[in-house]
C-alpha cells in the first residue's frame, strides 16, 4: 500500500509531458470531391472542439489522423480503418458521412478493441451491428417522423415519396409512411433513386403526374440535395402548388445561398441549425467558423463531429489513457450535456443520442442571408427507427 502511494506520488511529480501519452483518433470521411465541404464540417467541428477545450485530457494529449474517403465505398472504408488501427494505432474510429462506410467498419471493432463515434452516418440499423457504436448526430426515423405530422397539419393528405435509394433514405421514407398514416393521410407512390441519380427532371415529370398535394424527400447533403431543390423550383413543382416536406438535408445552411429566394418558406425537421439561439449555440459558431475560414459553409456535420469530439474526450478521460473499447463506450452511457443544438443525451441502450427535432422555415434575416428559422420544437427524441432496425 505504502510503496504503492509513494509509486504514486512520485509519478505525479514526474508527471506532465514526460508520462503523457499520445491518444490517436482516427477520422474517414470526404474531404475531397463533390462532398469535400461535408468533411470540411467534420474538420472545423473537431478543430473547434480542440480550440475550446484544448488538446490534453488528464495527461494524454489527443491527435486527429485524418483519411479521405470521397465517396460512398464500404471496401475503401474499411482498408482504410484497418490501416488506421494496425499501422496508425489509432484508439478511436471516427467521422463516416455515409451509411454503408461506416456499416463496412462495424465487424473490425471488437477484435481492434476500438470504439466508433458516429459523427454522422444516418440509417437507424448501424448502432444494432456492435456494442461499441456511438452515435452523435441523428437518424433520418429521428428527422423524418416530426415532418409528417407538419404535412399533414398543413392539409396535404396525398403524398409521392422520393428517397435515395439506401439504408437512409429506405428508413425516411419508412418514417414518414408511418408517420402520415398514422396522422390519416396516404402515400400514393414511393420512389426510390440511385444514389447516384443527378438529373431530377423525370422524377419531378412523375411528381406531377402522381396527383400528389405534396412531396416527402431525402436525399444526403450535398451536391446531390442542391439539385434536387433546384429541380423542384425549376420545373415548377413550388408554382404548381406542390409543397415540398423534408428532413433540414435538403436545406443545409451552406446550400441556401444558391437556392436563393426559390427555398424561402421552405419547411424542414431537423437536430441543428446554425442560427439556433442559446449560449453554447453562440460560442459553437464563434470557434467553428474560425475554424473553417468562412462561416457560410458551416451545416450540421461540425456539429456531430464537436458533439463527437465531447464523447471522445469523456472515454479518454474515464478510460485513463488505456485501450478499453468496451469500457469506453460503458462509460458515455447515459451521458447527458448541452450541445449547441440544445440538451443531449447518448440513450444507454441505443448508444444514439436523444435530442430535440425541431421545424424550420428557411427565411431571409435583415442582413439579407438566407437560414433556418426555427418555429416549433418536438422535445427529447429518442430513435424511433430503432424497433424497426432489430
Ligand atoms: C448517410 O449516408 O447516412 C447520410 C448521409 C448524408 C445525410 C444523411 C445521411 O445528409
Amino acid at each position: 500500500m505504502k510503496r504503492f502511494v509513494l509509486a504514486a506520488v512520485a509519478a505525479v511529480a514526474l508527471g506532465g509531458a514526460a508520462y503523457a501519452d499520445i491518444i490517436k483518433v482516427g477520422v474517414i470521411g470526404p474531404f475531397s470531391g463533390p462532398f469535400a465541404l461535408q468533411g470540411k464540417n467534420f474538420k472545423a467541428g473537431i478543430d473547434a472542439y480542440m480550440a475550446v477545450n484544448g488538446k490534453k485530457v488528464g495527461n494524454d494529449e489527443v491527435e486527429v489522423i485524418y483519411r479521405d474517403l470521397p465517396a460512398a465505398d464500404p471496401a475503401q472504408s474499411k482498408s482504410l480503418a484497418q490501416e488506421l488501427v494496425v499501422k496508425g494505432k489509432v484508439q478511436y474510429l471516427a467521422g463516416f458521412y455515409f451509411t454503408p462506410d461506416a456499416m463496412a467498419v462495424t465487424p473490425i471493432l471488437k477484435q481492434a478493441n476500438v470504439p466508433m463515434v458516429i459523427f454522422n452516418a444516418a440509417t437507424s440499423a448501424i448502432v444494432t451491428k456492435s456494442p461499441l457504436v456511438v452515435r452523435t448526430s441523428f437518424t433520418t426515423w429521428q428527422t423524418s417522423t416530426p415532418i409528417a405530422k407538419v404535412a399533414f397539419d398543413a392539409g396535404v393528405k396525398k403524398v409521392i415519396s422520393v428517397v435515395s435509394d439506401y439504408g437512409p433514405g429506405v428508413d425516411a421514407e419508412n418514417a414518414f409512411k408511418a408517420g402520415f398514416e398514422k396522422q390519416g393521410g396516404q402515400v400514393v407512390q414511393a420512389i426510390r433513386m440511385p444514389l447516384s441519380t443527378n438529373d431530377f427532371s423525370p422524377i419531378m415529370q412523375r411528381i406531377k403526374d402522381s396527383g400528389a398535394q405534396g412531396v416527402f424527400a431525402f436525399l444526403p447533403s450535398g451536391p446531390t440535395t442542391l439539385g434536387f431543390v433546384k429541380a423542384y423550383n425549376e420545373n415548377g413543382l413550388k408554382t404548381a402548388g406542390i409543397k415540398l416536406f423534408a428532413p433540414g438535408d435538403l436545406t443545409q445552411e451552406s446550400d441556401l445561398p444558391a437556392l436563393g429566394d426559390a427555398a424561402l418558406g421552405m419547411q424542414t425537421t431537423f437536430h441543428y441549425s446554425v442560427s439556433h439561439d442559446s449560449p453554447e449555440n453562440k460560442a459553437f459558431v464563434a470557434a467553428a467558423g474560425k475554424a473553417i475560414g468562412n462561416p457560410a459553409e458551416l451545416t450540421f456535420p461540425a456539429v456531430g463531429a464537436f458533439d463527437g469530439m465531447h464523447v471522445i474526450y469523456k472515454m479518454i478521460e474515464a478510460t485513463g489513457g488505456k485501450q478499453d473499447a468496451q469500457k469506453a463506450v460503458d462509460a458515455v452511457k447515459d451521458l447527458s450535456w448541452v450541445s449547441p443544438r440544445g440538451p443531449v443525451t447518448i440513450d444507454a441502450e441505443s448508444r444514439h443520442i436523444t435530442q430535440n427535432i425541431y421545424l424550420r422555415e428557411v427565411a431571409k434575416g435583415d442582413d439579407g442571408k438566407y437560414y433556418n428559422k426555427e418555429i416549433q420544437t418536438f422535445e427529447k427524441q429518442g430513435d424511433p427507427g430503432l424497433a424497426a432496425a432489430k
